[in-house]
């Protein structure tokens, strides 16, 4: 894991843009996995502002997202579908058709979503880039702690925790799915790359076990430790707990200076 700690949350979108722009201009035809939640929100933001100036363009791109509430329809608003058109799809040049999350339709059974959202994945050649970010109690995309480390997509029940977290973003009356659709852990171990952003110190526990702790479902970001080509951008609070830390710091500047040595670095 290549582990990089920054100064603040911006900072950190700002790494996370760059990267995902260095991927875009080798590969116009990229297919990222995408994900939700607040920590990707300045991410998208410095992804819109570079497509605005110019230079990046995701004509040719296509996406897969992480997961998708079960039960609330693509057009409510708390949909991960509204969230994408919204923050993200509606404001750069993607082909929606291009894009896609696991929903299910109206009147449709779930269980056949899973199945049908990987061959989308494999007919489209699998996802070169997976961004995400991690859940308080270190789930990804909705694999929450005990989630099989071998799960394909699927339905999945979220834990107590999570929805208390997510309640956060739900008025009283509106009504809270308990359910989701998540690519599984399997699922995102295929990504050729994966990109996970952290920030904030309710997330030091989570990133703490992620990287420095056993490899065990019940941390199921844990399984990134197996994964050849996994960036884990941080700021200082959620990297608190990390106790190699200097020598991830280290690790970086030496990475930065072999990379502007080989003219490997970008922008
Ligand atoms: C949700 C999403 C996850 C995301 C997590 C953290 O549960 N399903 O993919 O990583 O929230 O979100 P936030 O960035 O808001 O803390």
């Amino acid at each position: 894991m290549e582990i990089i700690v920054l100064k603040d949350a911006e900072k950190v979108a700002s790494l996370g843009a760059k990267l995902v722009s260095e991927l875009l201009r080798v590969r116009p035809a990229a297919v990222l996995g995408l994900a939700t939640g607040s920590t990707q929100l300045a991410l998208y933001r410095q992804l819109v502002e570079r497509y605005e100036n110019n230079k990046i363009s995701f004509s040719q791109a296509s996406s897969f997202n992480l997961d998708e509430y079960l039960g609330i329809a693509a057009d409510n608003p708390q949909s991960y579908r509204a969230y994408m058109d919204r923050e993200f799809f509606d404001r750069i040049n993607i082909d929606k058709d291009n894009t896609h999350l696991p929903c299910c339709e109206d009147g449709e059974n779930p269980v056949l979503v899973g199945p049908r959202y990987e061959q989308m994945i494999s007919d489209a050649g699998g996802i070169d880039l997976q961004l995400m970010g991690i859940g308080v109690n270190g789930h990804i995309g909705f694999n929450e702690p005990s989630s099989s480390l071998s799960s394909r997509t699927r339905v999945k029940t979220l834990t107590q925790q999570t929805y208390r977290d997510n309640s956060r973003l739900f008025s009283k009356t509106e009504f809270q799915p308990k359910l989701a659709i998540t690519m599984g852990i399997a699922t995102i171990m295929d990504a050729r790359k994966i990109l996970l952003l952290a920030t904030g110190e309710n997330k030091a526990e989570a990133v703490s076990k992620m990287v420095e702790g056993p490899v065990s479902a019940m941390c199921p970001a844990s399984i990134l430790q197996m994964h050849e080509q996994v960036t884990v951008l941080l700021d200082e609070a959620a990297a608190g707990l990390l106790e190699n830390r200097e020598y991830y710091d280290w690790t970086y500047l030496q990475n930065e200076s072999l990379k502007k040595r080989f003219r490997l670095i970008h922008d």
